[in-house]
């Protein structure tokens, strides 16, 4: 099978399985940070063909859905690439990088071994901040019945990955546990550039937020 019949059959099982989502995490999330993925890697040497597929598989089976188990996502991308019969080295890539993408915490380092997956692992943040990042993080408290805001709650620093999956703070924490720490992991030169405004955007978002809150504004 061609590099391009398989994207096309493997754009088709994502969207199937993912319909429906409702915490962010949909079909249109996977399209963006494809779109993402094609913008940063137009400035890379990378292997396309293994970042089209990482980007359209990399939340095929998330942890967060899977009672936290982080070994399900690699399992059901290489399964699937098995049955188009992909190149070996090409599943195992894929494997790997789907196995190493997520954010594990404020305090947790998360190497990303190829250039191929930096440049998916940007793709994928780059989702999570900005206008649209925003609407993620109140999508997804909404479907974990998270509170908005609890100004007893403060954020926390998480210092390992089973203590950041615990969490159930409210989603405004998520911004300081997460999102605000992006900016400055972006693996590449462009995605940091594209973060920037995203960034302010969310500050700017957070400073009218907590003004609104105390009735300032
Ligand atoms: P990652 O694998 O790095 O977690 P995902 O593509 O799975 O990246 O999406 C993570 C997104 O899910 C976050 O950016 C946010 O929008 C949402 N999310 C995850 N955890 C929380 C949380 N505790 N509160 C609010 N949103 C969250
Ligand atoms: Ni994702």
């Amino acid at each position: 099978m061609n590099h391009h019949h398989i994207l096309t059959q493997t754009e088709a099982y994502v969207k199937e399985t993912l319909a429906g989502e409702g915490s962010g995490h949909d079909w249109w999330h996977i399209y963006r940070v494809r779109q993402n993925a094609l913008a940063i890697a137009a400035h890379e040497p990378v292997d396309i063909f293994v970042v089209q597929l990482a980007a359209l598989l990399h939340d095929i089976a998330d942890h967060k859905f899977h009672g936290g188990d982080e070994t399900v996502g690699p399992r059901v991308a290489r399964a699937w690439l098995e049955t188009l019969n992909v190149e070996a080295d090409v599943i195992d890539h894929v494997g790997r990088i789907i196995a190493d993408i997520s954010f594990k915490g404020a305090e947790v380092e998360t190497p990303m071994h190829s250039l191929e997956g930096q440049v998916v692992q940007d793709a994928d943040r780059l989702d999570a901040i900005g206008a649209i990042g925003i609407a993620r993080a109140f999508a997804y408290g909404g479907h974990k019945n998270r509170l908005l805001y609890d100004p007893d709650v403060p954020p926390e620093a998480h210092t390992s990955f089973d203590a950041y999956k615990k969490s159930q703070a409210p989603t405004i924490n998520h911004f300081y546990e997460k999102l605000l720490l992006l900016k400055a992991r972006m693996n590449t030169a462009t995605a940091r550039r594209l973060a920037e405004e995203r960034h302010a955007f969310m500050e700017s978002y957070l400073n009218q937020f907590f003004a609104e809150w105390k009735g300032e504004k």
